[in-house]
């Protein structure tokens, strides 16, 4: 395979993956998928937007200090404070980028951006040489480009080159592309541009009309050699095309796409996992690839088939792409030493020797109630002890007890350490999860809404421990809390204390595509 036919995989789950609402992450948490992220092997990792608030900032360069096989990249609007933000952000680097954009649509241009067609052209130009002093890796992006004129577009984009764009990103921002349409967008702006040969081209779809992976991989086959993606296609409003969608089809199609990616496909299930438990955002059964039916045979006619042969009705091979790796690692027996590496070999690996004591008591706790402890139990478990450790926990557990009866009112008892001082309340509710919740509310008083509650097993089992999400907002600020435990009524509290404590620690962040410039 010659280099010309190498597709770089641009990850931007910790960025346009960010946006969905509800998905914020922690540093820790980002770090954590960024190394999941280097294991899977993506070229770019998009680690962020450093000028949309501090904590985003810190993200941004905590990813870019700790990355060795992966450039770093981050997003800036067309305007000096970010591009200086930006850079200063990934300056840590092994390699890094930046991404400038600007909006070039009708729409966008005159009524969020209230800027001429010639000003918008002459701030992209000031941003991309303005960012090309910091680093010589820019890409530029024409923001809602699927909804621009072509003959702007080719303007601007040849400018952007001219001034030391080394990437050319097209984004169809509001899904509104159809495939053919929008490889038709892409082989006119490479045919027309006379400096087109000077920067590698990237597509970033959205999946609004369900079309995100269709409409990068029609782009493949006009030259397009970057694709932007996430990890389970999260993302803004209905997400981007899904990293792992791309990947396969790349692969299972290679007679169709003489293309290749360097990515590491056993990695795909594990990275899924770590994602859908740091975010909350679960995948759908029916999921391509990741989901739990990707590769299930229900009826009796597939099954058989798959007996005889797989290529019956299988395209893929589940191991391929991480299914059936579900080891059982460790059990009440396993030290310290092998508890650390396991984790080390999951990318989970502790700062402090204090965030080392409180995972191993987790995972001591845990071997006491459940024989096996599977990696995905790992994961979660570690979220909570970095969790626990990491983040001002200004409220604690300290006891629960509930009491769930046929033809009763389910009650909930619930002792908490808030600000150092203990407090108990108990409450009644329509199931015990209703009366914990109530007791909690019962001493924080906080004025909160419930958006989203759910449970998932992490692994199969009776004994399997129960992994809930509590999505809440306050004031337009929404947090997700995550719990795991064997008895899901507890990991239920634990979520909703988590989500609590930060929504009591405060924190906000500007939004990428709805500020101007
Ligand atoms: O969807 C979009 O246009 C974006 C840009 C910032 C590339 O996310
Ligand atoms: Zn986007």
């Amino acid at each position: 395979m010659n280099n010309a036919n190498q597709i770089t995989i641009f990850d931007t789950t910790l960025r346009d993956g960010e946006q969905s609402p509800g998905a914020s992450m922690t540093r820790e948490e980002k770090v954590r998928i960024a190394r999941a992220l280097e294991r899977l092997r993506v070229d770019v990792i998009e680690a962020g937007f450093p000028a949309a608030s501090q904590g985003d900032f810190e993200s941004v360069r905590a990813v870019a200090e700790t990355i060795k096989d992966a450039r770093v990249c981050g997003l800036a609007r067309a305007n000096e404070a970010d591009i200086d933000r930006a850079g200063e952000a990934i300056a840590p680097a092994a390699a890094g980028r930046i991404h400038t954009f600007i909006a070039t649509s009708p729409v966008h241009m005159e009524k969020k951006l209230q800027l001429t067609p010639d000003e918008v052209v002459e701030r992209a130009v000031n941003a991309v040489a303005r960012a090309r002093n910091l680093c010589d890796d820019i890409e530029f992006s024409p923001e809602d480009a699927g909804r621009s004129e072509p003959d702007f577009l080719c303007r601007i984009i040849e400018a952007a080159i001219d001034a030391g764009a080394t990437t050319i990103n097209v984004p169809d921002t509001v899904g509104y592309n159809l495939p053919g349409q929008f490889a038709g967008l892409i082989g006119d702006l490479r045919g027309r541009i006379p400096n087109a040969d000077q920067a590698v081209w990237s597509v970033h779809c959205h999946n609004d009309l369900g079309l995100a992976v269709a409409n990068s991989l029609a782009a493949v086959r006009e030259g397009a050699r970057q694709i932007e993606c996430t990890i389970n296609g999260l993302g803004e409003r209905a997400g981007n095309a899904a990293l792992e969608e791309v990947v396969m089809a790349l692969r299972t199609r290679r007679d169709d796409f003489p293309c290749d990616t360097r990515i590491e496909t056993r990695e795909i299930l594990p990275t899924s996992r770590l994602v859908a438990n740091i975010t909350g955002f679960q995948v759908q059964p029916n999921k391509a690839i990741v989901g739990i039916n990707a590769f299930a045979h229900e009826s009796g006619i597939h099954q058989d088939g798959v007996l005889k042969h797989r290529e019956t009705y299988e395209i893929m091979r589940a191991e391929d792409v991480g299914w059936g790796t579900n080891r059982m690692v460790l059990g009440k027996h396993s030290g310290r030493n092998a508890f650390r590496s396991r984790c080390e070999e999951l990318g989970i690996s502790f700062e402090t020797a204090g965030q080392l004591n409180e995972a191993f008591q987790r995972f001591k706790e845990l071997a006491d109630k459940k024989h096996e402890i599977f990696d995905e139990d790992l994961q979660a478990l570690a979220t909570e002890a970095v969790a626990a450790l990491e983040e001002e926990q200004t409220v604690s557990l300290v006891a629960f007890r509930c009491c769930s009866e046929t033809g009763e009112t389910p009650t909930a008892d619930v002792t908490l350490l808030v600000d150092g001082e203990e407090q108990r309340n108990s409450a009644a509710g329509d199931g015990p999860v209703d009366a914990a919740f109530s007791a909690i509310q019962g001493i924080l008083q906080l004025d909160v809404e419930l958006l989203l509650y759910s449970v998932n097993n992490i692994t199969t089992g009776t004994d399997a421990q129960g992994e809930v999400t509590v999505r809440l907002e306050r004031g337009g600020r929404t947090v997700n809390g995550q719990g795991s435990d064997t008895d899901i009524v507890i990991a239920s509290a634990k979520a909703y204390l988590n989500a609590l404590n930060r929504l009591r620690r405060g924190a906000s962040r500007t939004h990428p595509q709805t500020e101007g410039v």
